[in-house]
């Protein structure tokens, strides 16, 4: 994957080309349609903030006017050119943490209304054969993600499949919600569902300052967990004690394994959450407890690393077990939990529509601590 990839429809078929004017459900208001897509990979400049085409619901989907969606690594490797998902295909409005008020709706959407306020579901394995987003046909065992190979939340206005649709309560702010599906999904799977962390286990959770890691702090605390947490400056390690964790490390000046033993009275770590990848890679095995598992769902430092003692592998029964996509299904529990348990979340900034390349660039340059928002 990645690289260049041929534009495959023309711009009309997106309606990139045309400027339209949305027509509000409720306010019966004309409104242009803003988006932030590229059309190539490279650095921020190919981000272009223009009109689009206002999208049509097929029977099952509705329009939701956003507002607010969040910024994702996944984001930024693929407006760089990293990595693609299968189904990518330019032009691209990335995005998939969306929270907003649907605008309209489908002819055969029932159960939802518009004024509605809803979470967005990006993860599209269970959608309508009713769905626009049906219409695309995928490749065997390719998954279809809402702002990673579909037109996502880097827009005033967005096309969803009603069974994405997740109500969002009253009192919590669109903010909030948008912090949810990618890193709450993501690392709630990687530590309730693979990892089966326990009250009172302890867990080690690198790059404690990343939407994922500040998900997983917040779940781990929920679940009585004793957590150690690293980041790369002493600042975030900070903001991690204040978030949390009950032990801090900067990784780039201290051993972690020395650590984790000496703050477990040699004992070491029950779970490693990682997904930092190749650069702790082998510091984390030598940080867990015997019978201590791995949990690893990313690889931003490498996706090469070397298991540095088979024999302690053996010996002290460790487990490396990797934590993908969550199941159709996770998010509805999931997202219950998190309403009904007032889970928290960091977020980091908030910038305007127009100003998702600034944004980007503040999560490559690792600026964050917690989730960087767009809002429209
Ligand atoms: N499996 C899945 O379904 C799934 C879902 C979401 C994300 N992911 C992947 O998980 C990773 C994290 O995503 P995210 O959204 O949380 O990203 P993020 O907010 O951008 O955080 C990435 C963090 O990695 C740390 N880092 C980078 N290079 C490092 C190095 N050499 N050594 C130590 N730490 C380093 C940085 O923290 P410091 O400043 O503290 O060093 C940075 O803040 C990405 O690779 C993403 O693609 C996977």
């Amino acid at each position: 994957m990645g690289g260049r990839i041929q534009l495959d429809r023309s711009p009309d078929e997106f309606g990139v080309a045309r400027r339209r004017k949305h027509r509000d459900a409720r306010t019966g208001d004309g409104c242009d349609v803003k988006a932030v897509i590229y059309y190539e990979s490279g650095g921020s400049d190919v981000l272009r903030y223009q009109d689009v085409a206002d999208p049509e619901p097929g029977p099952a989907d509705v329009i939701v006017r956003v507002a607010a969606c969040a910024v994702n690594r996944l984001d930024v490797i693929q407006r760089c050119g990293w990595f693609q998902l299968a189904g990518f295909r330019y032009p691209h409005i990335a995005g998939m943490d969306i929270a907003g008020e649907i605008v309209a709706l489908g002819d055969a959407v029932a159960g939802h209304h518009v004024g509605e306020r809803v979470v967005i579901d990006p993860n599209l394995a269970a959608v309508s054969a009713r769905s626009k987003l049906a219409e695309r046909r995928w490749m065997p065992g390719e998954l279809g993600v809402i702002g990673a190979n579909e037109h996502g939340g880097y827009a005033e206005l967005v096309l969803i499949p009603e069974s994405q649709l997740h109500r969002v309560p009253d009192e919590m702010p669109f903010a909030h919600a948008a912090a949810f599906p990618t890193c709450f999904m993501t690392a709630g799977h990687a530590l309730l569902d693979v990892g089966t962390l326990q009250r009172g286990e302890t867990i080690l959770i690198h790059a404690a300052g990343s939407g994922l890691s500040t998900a997983a702090i917040e779940i781990a605390k929920h679940e009585g967990a004793i957590i150690l947490a690293t980041a790369g400056t002493n600042e975030k390690c900070a903001r991690a004690t204040q978030i949390g964790a009950h032990h801090v490390l900067n990784n780039r000046s201290g051993d972690v394994a020395v650590w984790a033993r000496e703050v477990t009275d040699g004992r070491g770590v029950d779970i490693v959450f990682d997904h930092v990848g190749a650069a702790l890679f082998a510091q984390s095995i030598d940080s867990l407890a015997i019978g201590g598992r791995l949990i690893t769902c990313g690889n931003t430092s490498g996706g090469a690393a070397t298991i540095p003692s088979l024999a302690k592998l053996f010996h002290r029964r460790l487990t490396i077990q990797g934590a993908g996509v969550y199941q159709p299904g996770a998010f509805r529990r999931l997202w219950a939990w998190f309403c009904a348990e007032a889970i928290g979340v960091v977020i980091d900034s908030e910038f305007a529509l127009g100003d998702a390349g600034a944004a980007q660039e503040r999560m490559l340059r690792a600026d964050h601590f917690g989730k960087i928002l767009l809002v429209p």
